[in-house]
């Protein structure tokens, strides 16, 4: 039985592969801010055993927590995902400018986003060190912002996705020899709570405003990032690390 915990899984593309995951026959633990929402969540995946835990990504010892109680509830993680992210610590709606942006904001998006994901990752590694993991599994979660500069979000936010994409490259090295690819998924504009945050009022009932940049014509369903982190996690996908999948709608090509 293989275990996953899904940071950020109670929303959005963390609970689209958390229900992937599960109905590939994967027992997930779902883990996010809220545990009453991380539960409910858990409660609505396909098949039996799936949990929701509490954690806060940016906190040491919340990170350490939510891996015993999957530990001890479930048995050892060895499939991480680690979806938990912000855009902007404020609410308003609409991209930051550079000149605008203030220490705290600067430091909330880059403490959940790059130390979050970092917190995850080490704690990940801390457990598996000195094993090898059958069909060992990270994923990451960068932006097509973390490779272009932000189209629709602001300096803090693609400067941390581009610290994700560093540290994970970072982290395959590192656990190639422990049995576990670490790879990286770069989503475009996806149709989630968070897309829409992008979006300044008077804009009618717009999703993205960068629709007509997209290639494919559209913005992305969660879904479609969800079938990333299936494949990923596949064994199909072992020889598979250190990448960044893309999956954009065609924004980035390279
Ligand atoms: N939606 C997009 O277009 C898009 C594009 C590129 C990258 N991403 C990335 O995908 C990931 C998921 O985004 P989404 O669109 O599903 O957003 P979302 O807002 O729907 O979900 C994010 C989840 O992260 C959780 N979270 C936030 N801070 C946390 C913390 N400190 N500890 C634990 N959980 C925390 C939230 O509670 C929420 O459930 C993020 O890392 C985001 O940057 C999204």
């Amino acid at each position: 039985m293989r275990i996953a915990l899904i940071t950020g899984g109670a929303s959005g593309l963390g609970l689209a592969s958390a229900q992937r995951l599960a109905a590939d026959g994967l027992v997930v633990a779902i883990a996010d801010l809220n545990p009453d929402k991380a539960a409910s969540a858990a409660a609505s995946l396909p098949g039996q055993g799936h949990i929701g835990l509490a954690i806060d990504v940016t906190d040491e010892a919340s990170v350490r927590a939510a891996f015993d109680a999957a530990q001890q509830r479930l048995g050892p993680v060895t499939v991480l995902a680690c979806f938990a992210g912000i855009l902007s610590s404020q609410s308003v709606p609409g991209r930051l400018p550079t000149v605008d942006i203030t220490i705290a904001e600067w430091d909330r998006v880059m403490q959940v986003n790059a130390r979050g994901t970092f917190l995850c990752v080490r704690e990940m590694l801390r457990r598996c060190a000195g094993r090898t993991v059958e069909q060992g599994r990270i994923i990451t979660v960068a932006s097509l912002a973390g490779q272009m500069g932000g189209m629709q979000s602001g300096a803090a936010y693609s400067a941390s996705k581009g610290a994700v994409l560093a540290l994970s490259k970072v982290a395959a090295r590192e656990a190639a020899s422990l049995g576990i690819t670490v790879n990286t998924i770069a989503p475009g504009p996806i149709d989630t709570p968070m897309l829409q945050q992008t979006v300044a009022p008077g804009h009618g009932d717009q999703k993205y405003l960068g629709t007509s940049q997209v290639p494919l014509g559209r913005i992305g369903l969660p879904e479609e990032i969800a079938a990333a982190v299936s494949y990923l996690v596949s064994p199909g996908a072992g020889f598979v690390t250190g990448a960044t999948l893309d999956v954009n709608g065609g924004m980035l090509m390279r």
